[in-house]
């Protein structure tokens, strides 16, 4: 048996930490949580006056650059994601590589790490505006390759970004336009969508964020470790979650399912209940908050007041807080719960659901690991508790 309590390495004692839970591993200046209270604040700011006041792009250049620009920087980024938003003609091929209905965000995470093979030149900055070239190009391909992974999946031709249209209006384009017809969103669209992204955009240590900085400790480029981000945000406990949320409520309406059985098969751990609970937020997401107000006004604008899935998503809710099991381990709806409604409602599909959050994460992942670029520190290397035999002699084959 291994002495848990003595844990030594040649460095001393080893912390024993399953999911790192309470391991903190870096020093950052990015984004304030307390789980306690439910804040969520971005370079100081409350994320309510972020999602009330602030555009998407403002948003990144904050989390990125460190303040809220002026008129005349905002108007030169917005500048440089409109010139960033076509792809190389020679990068379009790689959605051949993928299957009619392959999925997008494999060839989302593939994709932006074949970016960098186009600008090896950005792999190091010489100085800030480098990088600002760097930022402007993987914020506005993520956008142009999302919607064209889409496309694929549908079969549908690639339509190309409208330079005149904002961040998000464009990307809604590239997403529904035809040829004979371009795409009108509805009333509150562009605004509900811009909210959702301002919403994901950085939450301090999660697992894609920390899997970011840990290949950037490699000193892996800036391509490469965001790709790494896409590739830890596709489970279903993280960016997942917002797609499994909606395939619950899909569940229940379609099978006519009670909430109260829903939640016993919950209680008796037969599945989890999707969209709710948080690592740190143990009273409320802020974001879920946020998100929920958003849903309603979406759905109200676009005239659909009587959406069943909306309505099971409020019962499950309203059932979980009074419920002892739930209060007990302190679980809450967390980003997902809403989410997934007000996506559904914009006519995004569900496979398309956690490259939204990947477009919506990427100013977070690039400014973390832009402050590890800039302070580098150790390799991030965890140590591990061997369970495994100690010592064994080699069996030749015939012997075994
Ligand atoms: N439904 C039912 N029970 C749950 C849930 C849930 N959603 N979440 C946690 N629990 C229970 C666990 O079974 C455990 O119970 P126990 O003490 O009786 O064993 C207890 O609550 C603690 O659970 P942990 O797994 O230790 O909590 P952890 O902090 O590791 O997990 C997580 C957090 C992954 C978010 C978890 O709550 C979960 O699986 N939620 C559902 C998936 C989800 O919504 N993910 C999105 C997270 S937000 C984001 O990534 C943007």
């Amino acid at each position: 048996a291994i002495d848990i309590k003595n844990l030594r390495s040649e460095t001393g004692v080893i912390t024993f930490d399953p999911g790192y839970a309470n391991t903190g591993s870096c020093k950052s200046s990015i984004t304030y949580v307390d789980g306690e209270k439910g804040i969520l604040r971005h370079r100081g700011y409350p994320i309510e006056q972020l999602a009330e006041k602030s555009s998407f792009v403002e948003q990144a250049m904050l989390l990125i650059f460190g303040e809220l620009p002026s008129m005349d920087e905002l108007d030169n980024f917005r500048g440089m994601l409109r010139e960033q938003e076509l792809l190389h003609e020679d990068l379009l091929h790689h959605f051949d590589g993928f299957p009619p209905n392959g999925e997008p965000m494999a060839i989302l995470s593939a994709v932006i790490n074949s970016l960098g093979s186009y600008h090896p030149d950005l792999y190091e900055f010489k100085d800030e505006y480098q990088f600002r070239r760097a930022c402007a190009k993987i914020m506005s391909k993520v956008r142009t390759i999302a919607a064209f992974a889409f496309r694929k999946s549908i079969g549908r031709p690639f339509m190309y970004p409208n330079p005149n249209k904002s961040y998000c209006a464009n990307f809604l384009h590239m997403m529904f336009s035809v040829p004979y017809k371009i795409y009108e969103p509805p009333l509150g669209a562009v605004r509900a969508l811009s909210l959702f992204l301002i919403v994901h955009a950085d939450h301090e240590q999660n697992c894609s964020t920390s899997t970011v900085r840990m290949v950037g400790s490699t000193q892996a480029n800036l391509f490469a470790s965001v790709s790494a981000g896409i590739c830890a945000l596709w489970g279903k406990l993280h960016g997942g979650a917002n797609a499994a949320v909606i395939q619950m409520l899909q569940d229940i309406h379609d099978n006519n399912i009670k909430v109260s059985d829903y939640l016993e098969k919950v209680k008796r751990k037969e599945f989890r209940l999707m969209g709710f609970g948080h690592r740190i937020y143990k009273n409320f997401d802020p974001r879920a908050r946020i998100l929920k107000g958003a849903a309603h006004e979406l759905l109200l604008n676009m005239g659909q007041t009587d959406d069943e899935l909306l309505a099971i998503a409020q019962e499950l809710e309203q059932a979980a807080l009074e419920d002892e099991f739930f209060k007990e381990r302190q679980l809450y709806p967390n980003v997902d719960f809403y989410s997934g409604i007000i996506l559904r409602a914009l006519g995004i599909p569900v496979n398309m659901f956690p490259v939204m959050f990947a477009i919506g994460r990427m100013p977070g992942w690039i400014a973390h690991w832009y402050e590890e670029y800039c302070q580098p520190m150790r390799i991030h290397r965890p140590r591990q508790l061997y369970m495994g035999e100690r010592l064994r002699d080699y069996l030749p084959l015939d012997d075994r």
